[in-house]
C-alpha cells in the first residue's frame, strides 16, 4: 500500500543529513512541534530532514522547500505532479543499464551518452528529471557537480546493478510532497512563506575544512565566506522576527583550533558540536568521524553553550 510506505530521500546527496537527525531532534523545541507549525528548508538537497519531519510530525501544517539548483527542484516538482510517468522512464533506463552489466565499456558509453543528453537540456522536464535520478544513481559517489556552464561533469561510478527506479519510494515521496510548497531560488526568498509558528532548518553548503575538501560545488556559484555571512544576517533577521531556526555547518575549529569563523559569526546564538560521519570523500581514509556544528536561536538544551 502506497499510503503506508514511508517516504525517504530519493537521491544520494553530498552532506545528506540522515546521520544528524537524532541531534536535530534533541535541538527541536517541543513547543513548536506540539501545535500547528510550518517547516521551511531553504537548502533542501536530498531532503533527509524534510522527509523525517513529514513522516514524524502530525502537527505539521505545511512545509516549504527551496534550493538554488533548478534541476534538483524540477525533479521534486515532477515527482509531486507526475510520479507514474517518471517511473515508466526510470524503468526503461534501469532495464537498459542493467542489461549492460558485465560489459564495462558499454556501460560507460551508455552513461556518458545519457550525461550528454542531460547537459543538452533537450528533453522535456519529465525526461530531465529521469536523467537527473539516473545520473545520481550511477555516477561516482552520488556527487552533483557542474562546471561554470552548468554542465554536469561527474564520471561514472562503479556500482553493480544500482537501483535506478525505486517505484514504491517515488510513489511515497509523491504522496508526501502534496503538502509541500516547492521553490527554486535563493534561500532568502523563503522569508515570504513563514507563518506565526515557523521552524527553519538550514543546511547550507559547508565551509570547506581545507582547500581540497571543497564539496560545496553543487551549483555554478560557490557558497563562499561572503555567502556564509549573508546567511547569518538572514538568521539574525529571522530571530528578530521571532522565527525559530536550526542550522548545521562544518566545525572549522575542529581542524584548526584558532579558527573562530563560526563561533564569531554566531556569537549570541546557541552552538553545539556534534559528531557526524562523512561518506562522500574520494579518499576512504578521510571518511572518518568529524564534528559538525548545530546552531540554533532556540531555548537551550543544557548541552548548548552560548558562544561568547
Ligand atoms: C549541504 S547541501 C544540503 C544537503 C541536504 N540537507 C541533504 O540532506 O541532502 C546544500 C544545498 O544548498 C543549495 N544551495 C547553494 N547555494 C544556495 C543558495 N544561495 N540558496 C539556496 N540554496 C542554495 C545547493 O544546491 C545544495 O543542494
Amino acid at each position: 500500500m502506497i499510503e503506508n510506505k514511508i517516504a525517504k530521500p530519493f537521491l544520494k546527496w553530498a552532506g545528506g543529513k540522515t546521520q544528524l537527525i537524532s541531534d536535530i531532534e534533541k535541538a527541536l523545541p517541543a513547543e513548536i512541534t506540539q501545535t500547528n507549525f510550518t517547516y521551511i528548508e531553504p537548502f533542501v538537497g536530498s531532503g533527509a530532514v524534510l522527509f523525517w519531519i513529514l513522516n514524524n510530525f502530525p502537527n505539521l501544517k505545511k512545509a516549504v522547500i527551496n534550493d538554488i539548483n533548478e534541476d534538483l527542484i524540477n525533479t521534486y516538482k515532477i515527482i509531486a505532479s507526475s510520479p507514474k510517468e517518471l517511473i515508466s522512464i526510470l524503468n526503461i533506463l534501469q532495464n537498459e543499464f542493467h542489461g549492460l552489466e558485465g560489459n564495462e565499456g558499454n556501460k560507460k558509453l551508455y552513461y556518458y551518452q545519457k550525461r550528454e543528453l542531460y547537459n543538452s537540456r533537450k528533453e522535456e522536464q519529465i525526461g530531465q528529471a529521469a536523467l537527473f535520478i539516473f545520473l545520481n544513481r550511477t555516477c561516482f559517489n552520488g556527487l552533483y557537480r557542474v562546471n561554470r556552464k552548468n554542465e554536469y561533469n561527474v564520471p561514472m561510478g562503479g556500482y553493480k546493478n544500482p537501483t535506478i527506479c525505486d517505484k514504491e519510494n517515488i510513489l511515497a515521496v509523491s504522496n508526501a510532497l502534496q503538502k509541500v510548497e516547492i521553490l527554486n531560488g535563493d534561500f532568502e526568498q523563503t522569508l515570504n512563506y513563514t507563518s506565526n509558528n515557523s521552524l527553519f532548518y538550514f543546511d547550507p553548503p559547508y565551509k570547506p575544512l581545507s582547500e581540497t575538501s571543497s564539496f560545496n560545488s553543487y551549483a555554478k556559484d560557490d557558497f563562499n565566506d561572503h555567502e556564509q555571512i549573508r546567511l547569518r544576517d538572514f538568521c539574525s533577521k529571522l530571530d528578530i522576527l521571532n522565527h525559530n531556526w536550526i542550522l548545521s555547518n562544518s566545525d572549522v575549529k575542529g581542524k584548526n583550533i584558532n579558527d573562530n569563523f563560526f563561533d564569531d559569526l554566531y556569537s549570541g546564538f546557541n552552538i553545539k558540536r556534534v559528531e557526524a560521519r562523512r561518506n562522500i570523500n574520494a579518499n576512504p581514509e578521510k571518511r572518518g568521524i568529524l564534528t559538525e556544528l548545530l546552531i540554533t536561536n532556540q531555548v537551550k538544551n543544557q548541552n548548548y553553550v552560548r558562544a561568547i
